[in-house]
């Protein structure tokens, strides 16, 4: 069976260079074989943590009743967890990093779903023109994986690109998100 990768999209902006990133991961991804899915987390109604210490109380990952179920469906089966984010004031878009808060209940001693052991990919982009920026994103998604687990198999963080579609002319941020997915 094929291993299943859930690409989690934290843009606001449909087909913008983050998104452009993810789709030739993915691209790569599904030629070597794997099943992706794609979650926009822009545009679903979606919380944070709101810290009530209930996780699987009822039965399923967390007590709010929201679109986060479709994000833990998909994440109770991948394989392989890939973060898209344009990096926003140095860190993640409030989008994705409200998923990341909502992954609580995966470490919650009562958890059903072991995802420790999971493979992780970061993609960002910035408009910046020194990849330092990304250094607090950087360390941020290293100490979370480390936390959860998970495998780092891959980081790409392309900088320079701020207007949207401005990646497609820059160095081979594509070629290289495509290697990525073809060669995890
Ligand atoms: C609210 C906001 C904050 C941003 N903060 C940064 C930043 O801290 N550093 C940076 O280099 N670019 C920053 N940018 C630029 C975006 O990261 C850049 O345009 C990126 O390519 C957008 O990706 P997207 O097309 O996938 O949305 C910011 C943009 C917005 C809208």
């Amino acid at each position: 069976m094929s291993q299943k990768i859930t690409v989690i999209l934290g843009s606001p902006r449909r087909d913008g260079n983050s998104e452009r990133l993810a789709a030739a991961f993915t691209r790569g991804a599904s030629e070597a074989g794997y099943k992706t899915k794609n979650i926009r987390m822009h545009g679903l109604r979606i919380t944070g943590c709101i810290d009530c210490r209930r996780c699987w109380n009822n039965g399923s990952h967390c007590f709010l009743n929201d679109d986060m179920k479709e994000v833990y469906e998909s994440l109770d089966g991948a394989d392989v967890i890939v973060f898209a984010s344009p990096l926003y004031f140095y860190s993640w878009t409030s989008q994705i990093k409200q998923a990341w808060d909502r992954l609580l209940p995966y470490f919650h001693k009562n958890s059903k779903v072991d995802v420790r052991g999971r493979r992780a990919v970061l993609l960002s982009t910035a408009g910046d023109n020194d990849e330092s920026c990304f250094d607090g994103l950087k360390r941020s998604f290293e100490l979370a994986c480390a936390y959860c687990g998970w495998e780092i198999v891959g980081e790409i963080c392309a900088y320079d690109v701020y207007e949207s579609g401005a990646i497609n002319k820059k160095a081979d941020w594509l070629k290289r998100a495509e290697e990525l997915g073809r060669n995890l």
